[in-house]
Protein backbone atom coordinates (compact mmCIF):
# COMPACT_ATOMS: atom_id res chain seq x y z
CA UNK A 1 0.00 0.00 0.00
CA UNK A 2 1.48 3.41 -0.93
CA UNK A 3 1.90 6.17 1.42
CA UNK A 4 -0.92 8.56 1.99
CA UNK A 5 -0.28 12.39 1.87
CA UNK A 6 -1.71 11.84 6.03
CA UNK A 7 1.99 9.23 6.27
CA UNK A 8 3.86 11.92 4.61
CA UNK A 9 2.41 14.62 6.61
CA UNK A 10 2.77 12.75 9.91
CA UNK A 11 6.44 11.43 9.12
CA UNK A 12 7.52 15.21 8.72
CA UNK A 13 5.91 16.77 11.29
CA UNK A 14 3.67 18.93 9.47
CA UNK A 15 -0.09 19.55 8.70
CA UNK A 16 -1.90 17.97 5.50
CA UNK A 17 -2.43 21.22 4.17
CA UNK A 18 1.34 22.08 4.68
CA UNK A 19 2.20 18.81 2.70
CA UNK A 20 -0.73 20.01 0.01
CA UNK A 21 0.80 23.45 0.13
CA UNK A 22 4.60 21.90 -0.71
CA UNK A 23 3.02 20.04 -3.78
CA UNK A 24 1.21 22.92 -5.19
CA UNK A 25 1.84 26.17 -3.66
CA UNK A 26 5.61 25.93 -2.96
CA UNK A 27 5.93 29.89 -2.38
CA UNK A 28 3.82 29.69 0.62
CA UNK A 29 6.30 27.54 2.40
CA UNK A 30 9.78 27.54 4.24
CA UNK A 31 12.22 26.65 2.19
CA UNK A 32 13.68 24.22 4.86
CA UNK A 33 9.92 22.66 5.46
CA UNK A 34 9.61 22.34 1.34
CA UNK A 35 12.97 20.31 1.22
CA UNK A 36 11.99 18.74 4.55
CA UNK A 37 8.37 17.40 3.13
CA UNK A 38 10.18 16.63 -0.16
CA UNK A 39 12.68 14.41 1.84
CA UNK A 40 9.44 12.64 3.53
CA UNK A 41 8.22 11.84 0.58
CA UNK A 42 10.94 10.13 -1.04
CA UNK A 43 11.22 8.30 1.91
CA UNK A 44 8.24 6.95 2.05
CA UNK A 45 7.84 6.50 -1.96
CA UNK A 46 4.80 8.74 -1.74
CA UNK A 47 2.73 9.36 -5.22
CA UNK A 48 -0.09 12.18 -5.38
CA UNK A 49 -3.32 11.30 -6.64
CA UNK A 50 -3.54 13.71 -9.42
CA UNK A 51 -7.71 12.53 -10.06
CA UNK A 52 -8.06 13.49 -6.50
CA UNK A 53 -6.39 17.13 -7.64
CA UNK A 54 -8.06 17.07 -10.48
CA UNK A 55 -11.71 16.75 -8.69
CA UNK A 56 -10.53 19.30 -5.96
CA UNK A 57 -9.22 22.40 -8.71
CA UNK A 58 -11.35 20.97 -11.51
CA UNK A 59 -9.17 20.81 -14.04
CA UNK A 60 -6.19 18.47 -15.52
CA UNK A 61 -2.59 19.41 -15.68
CA UNK A 62 -1.86 17.04 -19.03
CA UNK A 63 -3.24 17.36 -22.60
CA UNK A 64 -3.28 13.88 -24.68
CA UNK A 65 -1.46 13.88 -28.15
CA UNK A 66 -2.58 10.57 -30.63
CA UNK A 67 0.12 10.47 -33.32
CA UNK A 68 -0.10 7.57 -36.47
CA UNK A 69 3.34 6.03 -35.50
CA UNK A 70 5.41 7.22 -32.57
CA UNK A 71 8.66 5.57 -34.45
CA UNK A 72 8.42 7.92 -36.98
CA UNK A 73 11.12 10.91 -35.81
CA UNK A 74 8.69 13.45 -37.35
CA UNK A 75 5.70 12.67 -34.50
CA UNK A 76 9.25 12.40 -32.02
CA UNK A 77 9.54 15.99 -33.45
CA UNK A 78 5.93 17.21 -32.54
CA UNK A 79 5.67 15.57 -30.18
CA UNK A 80 8.74 17.39 -28.91
CA UNK A 81 7.36 20.64 -29.85
CA UNK A 82 4.26 20.64 -28.00
CA UNK A 83 5.93 19.52 -24.92
CA UNK A 84 7.92 22.42 -24.63
CA UNK A 85 5.41 24.97 -25.32
CA UNK A 86 2.82 23.04 -22.68
CA UNK A 87 5.62 23.11 -20.19
CA UNK A 88 5.58 26.58 -20.27
CA UNK A 89 1.80 26.49 -19.10
CA UNK A 90 2.71 23.87 -15.94
CA UNK A 91 1.44 21.18 -18.50
CA UNK A 92 2.58 17.64 -19.30
CA UNK A 93 1.84 15.97 -22.58
CA UNK A 94 0.37 12.31 -22.63
CA UNK A 95 1.52 10.34 -25.91
CA UNK A 96 -0.66 7.77 -27.65
CA UNK A 97 0.57 5.69 -30.83
CA UNK A 98 -3.16 5.16 -33.36
CA UNK A 99 -0.54 2.85 -35.48
CA UNK A 100 -3.25 4.23 -38.04
CA UNK A 101 -5.76 2.41 -36.33
CA UNK A 102 -9.09 3.80 -36.14
CA UNK A 103 -10.14 1.71 -32.95
CA UNK A 104 -6.74 2.45 -31.48
CA UNK A 105 -7.47 5.76 -32.05
CA UNK A 106 -10.85 5.71 -30.30
CA UNK A 107 -9.60 3.78 -27.48
CA UNK A 108 -6.75 6.89 -27.40
CA UNK A 109 -9.72 9.04 -27.06
CA UNK A 110 -11.90 7.45 -24.39
CA UNK A 111 -8.92 7.27 -22.23
CA UNK A 112 -8.02 11.02 -22.55
CA UNK A 113 -11.75 11.33 -21.48
CA UNK A 114 -11.49 9.11 -19.22
CA UNK A 115 -7.89 10.92 -17.85
CA UNK A 116 -10.27 14.48 -17.99
CA UNK A 117 -6.85 16.04 -20.17
CA UNK A 118 -7.53 19.47 -20.76
CA UNK A 119 -7.88 18.26 -24.61
CA UNK A 120 -6.28 16.12 -27.18
CA UNK A 121 -3.68 16.85 -30.52
CA UNK A 122 -4.94 14.35 -32.74
CA UNK A 123 -3.14 13.23 -36.18
CA UNK A 124 -6.17 11.54 -37.96
CA UNK A 125 -6.27 7.73 -38.97
CA UNK A 126 -8.01 8.82 -41.24
CA UNK A 127 -10.48 12.30 -41.07
CA UNK A 128 -13.27 10.10 -39.84
CA UNK A 129 -16.31 12.87 -39.42
CA UNK A 130 -17.56 10.97 -36.08
CA UNK A 131 -13.96 11.54 -34.32
CA UNK A 132 -14.41 15.23 -35.54
CA UNK A 133 -18.19 15.96 -35.45
CA UNK A 134 -18.18 14.94 -31.88
CA UNK A 135 -14.96 14.98 -30.14
CA UNK A 136 -16.70 15.18 -26.75
CA UNK A 137 -13.08 17.17 -25.27
CA UNK A 138 -11.61 19.92 -27.13
CA UNK A 139 -9.67 18.67 -30.13
CA UNK A 140 -6.76 20.36 -32.44
CA UNK A 141 -5.96 18.32 -35.62
CA UNK A 142 -2.43 18.03 -36.23
CA UNK A 143 -1.37 17.56 -39.90
CA UNK A 144 -4.75 17.32 -41.21
CA UNK A 145 -7.63 19.31 -41.13
CA UNK A 146 -11.48 18.75 -40.85
CA UNK A 147 -13.11 19.56 -43.83
CA UNK A 148 -15.27 21.75 -42.92
CA UNK A 149 -12.78 24.20 -40.58
CA UNK A 150 -14.88 22.71 -37.55
CA UNK A 151 -11.90 22.09 -34.99
CA UNK A 152 -8.33 24.03 -35.64
CA UNK A 153 -6.08 22.50 -37.04
CA UNK A 154 -1.94 22.96 -38.07
CA UNK A 155 -0.74 20.98 -41.22
CA UNK A 156 1.51 21.35 -43.93
CA UNK A 157 0.46 22.56 -47.10
CA UNK A 158 0.77 18.66 -48.48
CA UNK A 159 -0.38 19.29 -51.96
CA UNK A 160 2.68 21.96 -52.68
CA UNK A 161 5.23 19.92 -51.26
CA UNK A 162 4.36 17.02 -53.41
CA UNK A 163 4.57 19.41 -56.12
CA UNK A 164 7.89 21.08 -55.30
CA UNK A 165 9.56 17.65 -54.88
CA UNK A 166 7.92 16.43 -58.42
CA UNK A 167 8.69 19.88 -59.83
CA UNK A 168 12.72 19.18 -58.55
CA UNK A 169 12.77 15.95 -60.25
CA UNK A 170 11.44 17.11 -63.22
CA UNK A 171 13.97 19.79 -63.57
CA UNK A 172 16.68 17.37 -62.90
CA UNK A 173 15.60 15.99 -66.31
CA UNK A 174 14.09 12.71 -64.53
CA UNK A 175 10.88 11.87 -66.86
CA UNK A 176 9.66 8.68 -64.93
CA UNK A 177 9.14 9.47 -61.43
CA UNK A 178 7.72 6.83 -59.16
CA UNK A 179 5.70 8.40 -56.24
CA UNK A 180 6.57 5.68 -53.36
CA UNK A 181 3.49 6.07 -50.66
CA UNK A 182 1.83 4.21 -48.01
CA UNK A 183 -2.09 3.54 -48.14
CA UNK A 184 -3.54 5.78 -50.43
CA UNK A 185 -6.30 6.75 -47.95
CA UNK A 186 -3.92 8.42 -45.83
CA UNK A 187 -4.53 12.08 -46.07
CA UNK A 188 -1.18 13.32 -46.33
CA UNK A 189 -0.13 10.28 -48.90
CA UNK A 190 -3.13 11.85 -51.08
CA UNK A 191 -2.19 15.15 -50.87
CA UNK A 192 1.45 14.52 -51.83
CA UNK A 193 0.56 12.80 -54.38
CA UNK A 194 -2.11 15.36 -56.33
CA UNK A 195 1.14 18.20 -56.02
CA UNK A 196 3.41 15.33 -57.81
CA UNK A 197 0.41 14.56 -60.45
CA UNK A 198 0.00 18.65 -61.05
CA UNK A 199 3.78 19.11 -61.71
CA UNK A 200 4.14 16.20 -63.78
CA UNK A 201 0.97 17.08 -65.72
CA UNK A 202 3.21 20.71 -66.76
CA UNK A 203 6.06 18.50 -68.25
CA UNK A 204 4.56 16.65 -71.45
CA UNK A 205 6.12 13.12 -72.19
CA UNK A 206 6.72 12.44 -68.07
CA UNK A 207 5.60 9.20 -66.37
CA UNK A 208 4.26 8.52 -63.22
CA UNK A 209 4.02 5.57 -61.66
CA UNK A 210 2.64 4.70 -58.20
CA UNK A 211 3.93 2.03 -55.76
CA UNK A 212 1.36 1.61 -52.68
CA UNK A 213 2.82 0.30 -49.57
CA UNK A 214 0.38 -0.84 -46.46
CA UNK A 215 3.27 1.22 -44.11
CA UNK A 216 5.72 4.42 -43.99
CA UNK A 217 8.43 2.22 -42.77
CA UNK A 218 11.94 2.01 -43.97
CA UNK A 219 10.74 -2.03 -44.76
CA UNK A 220 8.18 -0.89 -46.82
CA UNK A 221 10.49 1.63 -48.38
CA UNK A 222 13.27 -1.17 -48.74
CA UNK A 223 10.90 -3.80 -50.70
CA UNK A 224 10.13 -0.97 -53.41
CA UNK A 225 13.81 -0.58 -53.71
CA UNK A 226 14.55 -4.61 -54.23
CA UNK A 227 11.99 -4.64 -56.50
CA UNK A 228 13.36 -2.05 -58.55
CA UNK A 229 16.64 -3.08 -58.70
CA UNK A 230 15.25 -6.74 -59.80
CA UNK A 231 13.65 -5.31 -63.02
CA UNK A 232 15.61 -4.72 -66.05
CA UNK A 233 17.13 -1.24 -66.61
CA UNK A 234 14.91 0.38 -69.07
CA UNK A 235 11.81 -0.44 -67.02
CA UNK A 236 13.24 0.95 -63.95
CA UNK A 237 12.20 4.74 -62.88
CA UNK A 238 14.94 7.16 -63.15
CA UNK A 239 13.75 9.27 -59.84
CA UNK A 240 10.97 8.27 -56.67
CA UNK A 241 9.43 10.65 -54.49
CA UNK A 242 8.51 9.10 -51.63
CA UNK A 243 5.52 10.02 -49.13
CA UNK A 244 8.33 10.42 -46.23
CA UNK A 245 11.90 9.81 -45.74
CA UNK A 246 11.42 6.33 -43.64
CA UNK A 247 9.95 5.04 -47.25
CA UNK A 248 12.84 7.30 -48.73
CA UNK A 249 16.00 5.79 -46.62
CA UNK A 250 14.37 2.32 -47.58
CA UNK A 251 13.99 2.87 -51.30
CA UNK A 252 17.98 4.19 -50.86
CA UNK A 253 19.03 0.90 -49.38
CA UNK A 254 17.26 -1.72 -51.27
CA UNK A 255 18.05 -0.03 -54.80
CA UNK A 256 21.80 0.16 -54.12
CA UNK A 257 22.09 -3.45 -52.03
CA UNK A 258 22.98 -5.58 -55.31
CA UNK A 259 25.10 -2.51 -56.66
CA UNK A 260 22.52 -2.49 -59.98
CA UNK A 261 21.19 1.10 -58.97
CA UNK A 262 23.24 4.15 -58.16
CA UNK A 263 21.62 7.63 -56.47
CA UNK A 264 21.38 9.77 -58.24
CA UNK A 265 23.02 8.60 -61.13
CA UNK A 266 20.38 5.79 -62.35
CA UNK A 267 17.50 7.05 -59.55
CA UNK A 268 17.50 10.13 -57.99
CA UNK A 269 15.32 10.40 -54.65
CA UNK A 270 13.02 12.92 -52.58
CA UNK A 271 11.94 12.08 -49.24
CA UNK A 272 9.54 14.08 -47.21
CA UNK A 273 9.69 15.43 -43.65
CA UNK A 274 13.67 15.98 -43.50
CA UNK A 275 13.93 14.43 -39.89
CA UNK A 276 17.84 15.01 -39.03
CA UNK A 277 18.71 10.89 -40.65
CA UNK A 278 18.01 12.31 -43.59
CA UNK A 279 21.08 14.38 -43.73
CA UNK A 280 23.15 11.52 -42.54
CA UNK A 281 22.26 8.63 -45.07
CA UNK A 282 25.55 7.29 -47.30
CA UNK A 283 23.75 9.57 -49.78
CA UNK A 284 22.19 12.34 -47.87
CA UNK A 285 18.30 12.59 -49.22
CA UNK A 286 16.76 15.67 -50.85
CA UNK A 287 13.61 16.10 -48.95
CA UNK A 288 10.51 18.55 -48.45
CA UNK A 289 11.00 19.68 -44.92
CA UNK A 290 7.85 20.05 -42.70
CA UNK A 291 8.91 22.26 -39.59
CA UNK A 292 7.40 19.55 -37.19
CA UNK A 293 8.65 21.35 -33.72
CA UNK A 294 6.88 24.06 -34.68
CA UNK A 295 3.59 21.91 -35.77
CA UNK A 296 3.35 20.76 -32.11
CA UNK A 297 3.75 23.93 -30.44
CA UNK A 298 1.29 25.57 -32.72
CA UNK A 299 -0.80 22.57 -31.51
CA UNK A 300 -0.63 23.67 -27.95
CA UNK A 301 -1.14 27.76 -28.83
CA UNK A 302 -4.30 26.44 -30.57
CA UNK A 303 -6.00 24.25 -28.22
CA UNK A 304 -5.00 26.94 -25.11
CA UNK A 305 -6.84 29.48 -27.35
CA UNK A 306 -10.02 27.28 -27.80
CA UNK A 307 -9.89 26.33 -23.74
CA UNK A 308 -9.79 30.02 -23.39
CA UNK A 309 -12.54 30.86 -25.66
CA UNK A 310 -14.60 27.75 -27.20
CA UNK A 311 -16.71 30.41 -28.97
CA UNK A 312 -13.97 31.35 -31.07
CA UNK A 313 -13.86 30.13 -34.35
CA UNK A 314 -11.53 27.50 -34.81
CA UNK A 315 -8.08 28.73 -36.45
CA UNK A 316 -6.53 26.74 -39.24
CA UNK A 317 -2.87 26.78 -39.65
CA UNK A 318 -1.03 25.90 -42.62
CA UNK A 319 2.70 26.03 -42.91
CA UNK A 320 4.77 25.98 -46.28
CA UNK A 321 6.80 23.30 -47.35
CA UNK A 322 10.34 23.50 -47.65
CA UNK A 323 12.31 21.71 -50.38
CA UNK A 324 16.05 20.76 -49.11
CA UNK A 325 18.58 19.67 -51.53
CA UNK A 326 21.06 17.17 -51.08
CA UNK A 327 23.27 14.60 -52.84
CA UNK A 328 20.28 11.95 -53.39
CA UNK A 329 19.15 14.47 -56.22
CA UNK A 330 22.78 15.39 -57.70
CA UNK A 331 22.29 18.46 -55.08
O1 LIG B 1 2.63 9.43 -41.05
C1 LIG B 1 2.97 9.50 -42.37
C2 LIG B 1 3.58 10.82 -42.69
O2 LIG B 1 2.61 11.84 -42.57
C3 LIG B 1 4.72 11.23 -41.79
O3 LIG B 1 5.96 10.77 -42.21
C4 LIG B 1 4.66 12.71 -41.92
O4 LIG B 1 5.11 13.11 -43.20
C5 LIG B 1 3.18 12.91 -41.82
O5 LIG B 1 2.82 14.16 -42.39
Amino acid sequence: MSASIKDVAAAAGVSVGTVSNVLNRPDKVSPATVARVHATIEDLGFVRNDAARQLRAGQSRSVGLIVLDSANPFFAEVARGAEERAEAEGLAVLLGNSGQDGSRESAYLDLFREQRVRGVLLTPSDLAASVIAHPGIPLVLVDGEAPDGSVPSVAVDDVEGGYLAARHLLDRGRHRIAFVGGPLAVRQVIDRLEGARRALAEVPDAQLEIVEKPTLTVLAGREVGEEFARRAPEDRPDAAFCANDLLAVGVLQGSAILGAIRVPADLAIVGYDDIDFAQSTVVPLSSVRQPAREIGATAIELLLESLDNPAKTPRRVRFRPELVIRASTGG
